[in-house]
């Protein structure tokens, strides 16, 4: 990233998180290794009531790091060691810079009923973190000190429970905070009762007393923790582009491998569009790289690699298919093989063995900067919980839900349904930074969309139709690419599904 740009994204990100950078902390942050990384670690241990970011916390942070990374402490010590060998200084070198995966080492010491309540305690405060101190939200309270003489004031909250009154229809928001619980009635004319809520999410709420004693406090307006509309995007400097693919489901049966060869032929510059092959210089891959075993009931009948270990040997064949001047980029998903609860741990060992050099397996989800744009990959396992949970949703438009995703700063809230959730001490769901392209899969569909600058992509599959799918009303639109030019995020749709390959080019 240009040193000019850097300066705007970090400024961009406090503003994002509603801080002020000092110029003495800008210009130390400016001169770090991992200015992305280092800007998280503060926004973590800064005090949440102080609105400045001066150059002692800075530097206060950077001893701190080097004592954590002796001691091995928690998940960014671990990203830190990496900044600081000699193989990072040449990953540093290269256009790839990570700013976080989503797993972080669990808290051995705490039981799981401890270790989910750490993980709804991160969850809260970083997305509190985010909502306070906005003009929107004036008199922020806790639950516990909320008294009906205060007239007019705000909470930030998390939803336990969503439920309408018998009568009038009226919903009631079952809501806590770090203080305590309460209900909170949304009354059926206001806007904010047409709106769908999901449970864990973490909204912020005025909300007024009325006169009559005993009455719930009443919901004025609602805002979520959303993208600033202000925040200044990050661009390559240097013409370069990035391919987004996702669900490969190597070792299916149904695996498309004439237009995989498609689009093999492509990135060499044997397709259509030979000069835009040509500036390709990344690939993300989504997840369900391979087709995993034992992922649904009679699986095996649609299996063409019944063995785990052998599908990802078929993968590492069909990637080093590629240039492999490529800078590949893979996260796992649902049908991978590592524990499938979120935020997924990256493939073990053994597996990324299979693979070429020239691919980088990180966890799901991951965000991080290619060439200077942030972007962050998510599997998409939770679209199994958000589309029954949003009326209107569809896997045929997974971009809708995303939409949703940014607004509430968060992958996969809803606990206790389909995707499960790790106990982890950090909730690395939490969609922090605002990427500028957040790209998913799993729907097997594919999307283009935006929301609040935030380039929006459903990476399609390269699995054609299986019967599960068929049983369960899922029609893909496979063997699609995005190739995203990062210098202006200007998109370029493929389609490799039959013998001619297509471009479809953003109008001029
Ligand atoms: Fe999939
Ligand atoms: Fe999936």
């Amino acid at each position: 990233m240009a040193q000019g740009d850097l300066r705007d994204h970090l400024v961009a990100y406090f503003e994002d998180h509603h801080k002020f950078l000092e110029a003495g902390a800008l210009q130390l942050l400016l001169k770090d290794h991992h200015p992305l990384l280092l800007s998280r670690q503060l926004l973590e241990g800064t005090p949440t009531d102080s609105p400045f970011v001066t150059q002692a916390m800075v530097e206060a942070m950077i001893a701190r790091r080097a004592v954590s990374t002796s001691s091995g402490v928690a998940g960014f010590a671990r990203l830190d060691t990496a900044v600081r060998s000699p193989a990072s200084a040449r990953v540093a070198a290269e256009p790839f810079t990570l700013i976080a995966e989503g797993f972080n080492e669990p808290n051995a010491a705490i039981g799981p009923l401890g270790a989910f309540e750490s993980l709804f305690l991160s969850r809260y405060r970083a997305l509190h973190h985010l909502l306070s101190g906005r003009p929107d939200l004036p008199n922020v309270r806790s639950l516990s000190e909320l008294r009906a003489d205060h007239g007019a004031a705000s909470v930030i909250v998390m939803i336990r429970e969503v439920r309408q009154t018998a009568e009038r229809k009226h919903l009631i928001l079952q809501v806590e905070d770090e203080s305590g619980s309460a209900e909170l009635l949304v009354p059926r004319d206001s806007p904010a009762a047409h709106e769908p809520y999901v449970s864990d999410e973490v909204i912020g709420a005025t909300i007024v007393f009325p006169r009559e004693r005993g009455r719930l406090p009443r919901v004025q307006s609602v805002q979520r923790p959303d993208v600033p509309r202000t925040r200044v995007g990050g661009r390559a400097s240097r013409p370069s582009r990035v391919l987004f693919i996702s669900d490969l489901h190597i070792g299916s049966r149904s695996f498309l491998d004439r237009a995989w060869d498609r689009l093999s032929d492509f990135l060499y510059g044997r397709g259509p569009a030979p000069e835009l092959a040509a500036e390709i210089r990344h690939v993300v891959i989504a997840g369900d790289l391979v087709d995993g075993i034992g992922v649904y009931p009679k699986q095996e009948r649609d299996l063409a690699i019944e063995d785990i270990f052998e599908q990802y040997a078929e993968l590492g064949r069909r990637l080093a298919q590629l240039p492999n001047t490529l800078n590949i980029i893979a996260v796992p998903g649902n049908h991978d093989a590592v524990c499938p609860a979120e935020p997924q741990p990256n493939l073990p060992a053994k597996l990324r063995e299979q693979l070429p050099r020239n691919v980088r397996s990180l966890g799901n989800p991951s965000t991080f900067a290619l060439d200077g744009v942030v972007i962050e990959a998510y599997h998409g396992r939770s679209f199994d919980d958000l589309i029954p949970a949003l009326p209107g949703a569809s896997y045929a438009r997974p971009t809708e839900v995303m939409k949703r995703m940014l607004a509430m700063r968060h992958l996969a809230p809803i606990y206790g349904e389909r995707t499960p959730l790790a106990p982890l001490p950090r909730d690395g769901l939490v969609i922090d930074p605002a990427p500028d392209i957040l790209v998913t899969g799993h729907a097997h569909t594919y999307g283009v969309d935006q929301h609040r600058g935030v380039l929006l992509l459903n990476a399609s599959t390269w699995q054609a139709e299986t019967e599960y799918q068929r049983m369960r009303n899922i029609s893909p639109v496979p063997a699609r690419a995005a190739v995203v030019d990062l210098t202006s995020l200007r998109l370029h749709s493929l389609d490799f599904s039959s013998e001619v390959p297509r471009v479809n080019g953003p109008p001029n």
